[in-house]
């Protein structure tokens, strides 16, 4: 049978598996419980990437704690960060004096992070701290992350909130994005 020859991309094999994640993300909200105890962190998602991660890690925290998202922009339909990152929407609720964990899906370059930290920290929070799903390790970074799901090698992935343009975000596994071809 044949099948019409393309360079189309999808998800193909699998880098985090979908019990890993559930795993890994119920040790991540016991350490960020124990790391907060007795404080109560406002938990900031970037949108879109990281609601899927945010919605399952405040789960696994027994602590209380507040929820925003920001939305920034960095790449448009490619798998190349254009290293201009852009706020499409703030957050809802003042953080001067708050502490504040920021939820990524992914770092890569530390492009988005670092504006995204200096951009809080401008607004005098009592502290502000990042957490990662995913640490694609690139050499020198403008930013260093306290909590870290997984360290994955240095393709592009989707799934479990990443997307390719646009797609993929439901998956609850985390894929590395294949031409058609090698993903069979
Ligand atoms: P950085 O600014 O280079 O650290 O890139 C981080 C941003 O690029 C993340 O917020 C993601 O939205 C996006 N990104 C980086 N790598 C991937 C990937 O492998 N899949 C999907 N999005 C990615
Ligand atoms: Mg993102």
């Amino acid at each position: 049978m044949s099948r019409p020859a393309s360079s189309r991309l999808c998800p193909g094999r699998i880098v985090v598996a979908e019990e890993a994640i559930q795993k890994r993300v119920r040790e991540l909200g016991e350490a960020i419980a124990g790391d907060y105890a007795g404080r109560r962190p406002v938990l900031v998602g970037v949108l879109q990437g990281a609601f899927l991660f945010m919605a399952d890690l405040i789960r696994a925290i027994s602590i209380d704690v507040a929820t925003d998202f920001i939305g920034l922009a960095s790449y448009g339909a490619s798998t190349h960060s254009t290293g201009v990152v852009r706020l499409t929407s703030d957050l809802s609720i003042p953080i001067e004096g708050r502490d504040v964990l920021i939820v990524e899906d992914i770092l890569e370059t530390g492009t988005t992070l670092a504006y995204l930290k200096r951009m809080l920290e401008a607004r005098r929070p009592q502290s502000v701290r990042i957490c990662v799903l995913l640490d694609k390790p690139r050499g020198e970074r403008a930013v260093t992350v306290d909590y870290v799901g997984f360290t994955i090698p240095n393709v592009f992935v989707v799934g479990y909130g990443l997307d390719y343009d646009g797609l993929y975000r439901n998956l609850p596994y985390v894929a590395a994005l294949e031409s058609a071809d090698e993903a069979r």
